[in-house]
């Protein structure tokens, strides 16, 4: 099964680790929108408009399942049309933190376009309108994550001052609501001490991995895990950074510039 998945960078990479994990026999076809990153400080109308770029690229690749791996653009999914065959991050998240909260009070961090579309919110009031919810926009984060290998000083205490607000609101859940955001759970863990954490790449690769199993069948003849990564903007750091998340889980990875496969940049097989 070929399965195509964006974000704006590396943070959809996330869901495609957690998948590896999952599911044994997988090809991605991956789509970082690196050229036009940060997403989250954009207009709705410009995400979309790069998303069904993104998404029609990933089809034009014989992609069978679309994953959106990126809270801002999974924000804004409700407002395509056939958008159900698109599967976002917000459900799948929100889902488990209703199952998970005791106090019914739950946290979202994300961009500040998801935060601004309240979609997280409508779910989870959906899921049980007694919920308290508290959302909290980090309009740096994303790019924080993206653009260091090693966090500073300044970036701790960046990612402290987006979840301390959380301890007066008595939450016992928290929703990492941007796909990015996984890449520094060990910190937000060690902020926010005994609240429990719900990763949207975790929760989506669970899901997508049912739908995956149910789909199997007896012609699928892949035995690897492999990527192929596209990016609008290939440099150096997202290269390592992608290599990073994802070199022990795969057995091949290649990376090309732009969304055409006319220049293959590296090939790098690990196994
Ligand atoms: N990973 C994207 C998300 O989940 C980052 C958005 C951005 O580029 O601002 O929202």
């Amino acid at each position: 099964m070929k399965i195509g998945v964006f974000d704006s960078g590396i943070g959809g990479l996330t869901f495609v680790k957690e998948l590896f994990n999952l599911v044994s026999n997988i090809e991605v076809v991956y789509f970082a929108d690196t050229l036009h990153m940060p997403y989250g400080n954009k207009s709705k109308e410009y995400i979309m408009n790069r998303a069904k770029i993104i998404i029609n690229f990933l089809k034009s690749k014989d992609s069978e399942l679309i994953v959106s791996a990126c809270g801002t653009v999974s924000s804004v999914l409700p407002e395509f049309q056939n958008y159900e065959n698109i599967i976002g991050v917000v459900k799948s998240s929100c889902l488990k933190a209703s199952q998970i909260t005791k106090n019914g009070n739950i946290g979202i961090i994300a961009t500040e376009l998801s935060i601004k579309e309240k979609y997280y919110e409508k779910i989870l009031s959906n899921l049980n309108k007694n919920f308290n919810i508290y959302p909290k926009a980090c309009p740096e984060l994303a790019e924080i994550i993206e653009n260091n290998n090693n966090l500073s000083n300044q970036d701790f205490k960046y990612i402290k001052s987006c979840v301390s607000i959380f301890a007066e609101k008595n939450i016992d859940t928290l929703i990492l609501g941007c796909t990015h955001y996984p890449i520094v759970k060990k910190v937000i863990t060690k902020i926010l001490k005994g609240i429990k954490i719900v990763d949207s790449s975790i929760e989506t690769a669970k899901f997508v991995s049912k739908i995956l199993k149910e789909r199997e069948n007896s012609d699928f003849n892949y035995n690897q895990k492999k990527i192929d990564i596209y990016a609008s903007n290939l440099t150096d750091e997202f290269k390592i950074n992608a290599i990073n998340i994802l070199s022990s889980d795969v057995s091949e990875m290649f990376f090309y510039q732009g969304a055409v496969n006319t220049k293959q940049e590296v090939k790098i097989k690990l196994k």
